[in-house]
């Protein structure tokens, strides 16, 4: 998806960006916002703020409705070339490579700066089940509305603090940028853990994941979706990603998380490399050396 929209970022053009700011501010308050709104909050005449949406509609950019007046939204194409326009301003990318994966709630893909490769993270959530995540994520605090797109701002904000929290002490990704739902991070050797078979000794790897778990506890954070899929293992490392959902050791889902954690990784060692431990008793050691 993020192709498409992509390949419009070259043909944007500064008033185009400035549009989509004052579409994007005047959703900070309704759902779909009026020509008068957007021409007030970007600072552009209204005839030329009619040009821009019309020509950014085209592009799949903005959303057009008309209700009682013709109103406007902003997508994730939009989000996306707003968060780039920052990311590339800043330095930190200077062209797009291929995908690295696409799901539910992120799209991965690799970017080039200065002939080096890194990572864009465009976080998704909110983007399907809305209404569950509106219900269950504590992150929303008592803000009454609330976009699709906020809710994936909130993730990257929160997957970036955490990174730049556990970088350089843990084995994560070295975050280097974040905007709106967009995290530029380092690009990762390997593969999930989920695709690879190690060949000698498994259980040494086992070892190390749990090292990790009882580390990132004692800096104060469990991940909270750790799994073989959010294991990244290279010949010689192990880094931990995908860390959005991730809670403090003192929030009232910490406890339910590590255990899950611990579990998830223990189930998939005995399936997979017959290994056998015991959860409970590893959740046992690493809360009580705290
Ligand atoms: N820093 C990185 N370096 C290399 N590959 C990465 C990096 N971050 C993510 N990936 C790849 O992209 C995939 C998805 O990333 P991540 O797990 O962070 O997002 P997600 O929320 O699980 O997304 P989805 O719902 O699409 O699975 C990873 O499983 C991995 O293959
Ligand atoms: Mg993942």
């Amino acid at each position: 998806m993020v192709d498409r929209f992509i390949s419009e970022f070259g043909s944007l053009e500064k008033d185009d960006f400035r549009t989509l700011r004052g579409v994007e501010e005047g959703m900070k308050t309704r759902d779909w916002v009026p020509v008068g709104d957007v021409s007030i909050f970007s600072g552009l005449p209204v005839d030329e703020v009619e040009y821009r949406l019309s020509r950014l509609g085209g592009l799949d950019l903005v959303v057009r409705r008309s209700m009682d007046q013709v109103r406007f939204r902003l997508d994730f194409g939009g989000y996306d070339v707003l968060a780039l326009n920052v990311l590339v301003s800043r330095g930190v990318v200077d062209s797009l490579g291929g995908e690295l994966g696409v799901g539910k709630e992120a799209e991965v893909r690799s970017a080039l700066m200065g002939g080096s490769e890194v990572v864009l993270k465009f976080h998704r959530e909110g983007k399907v089940n809305f209404r569950g995540i509106r219900r269950s994520r504590d992150y929303l605090g008592d803000r009454e509305h609330f976009s699709k797109l906020y809710i994936a701002k909130l993730a990257a904000e929160r997957e970036y603090r955490f990174l730049k929290r556990l970088y350089g002490e843990a084995r994560v990704p070295e975050p280097y940028s974040w905007n709106r739902h967009l995290i530029a991070m380092e690009k990762l050797k390997g593969n999930e853990l989920s695709r690879v078979t190690l060949e000698n000794d498994p259980e040494f790897v086992l070892d190390l994941i749990l090292d990790e778990v009882e580390k990132t506890f004692k800096l104060g954070v469990v991940h909270g979706d750790l799994s073989e899929y959010n294991i990244i293992i290279a010949e010689d490392e192990l880094k931990i990603i995908d860390w959005p959902q991730a809670v403090e050791t003192d929030h009232q889902l910490a406890t339910k998380y590590l255990k899950r954690d611990i579990k998830n990784v223990v189930k998939y060692f005995k399936k997979k490399y017959k290994i056998d431990r015991n959860p409970e008793e590893i959740f046992k050691s690493i809360v009580n050396q705290k």
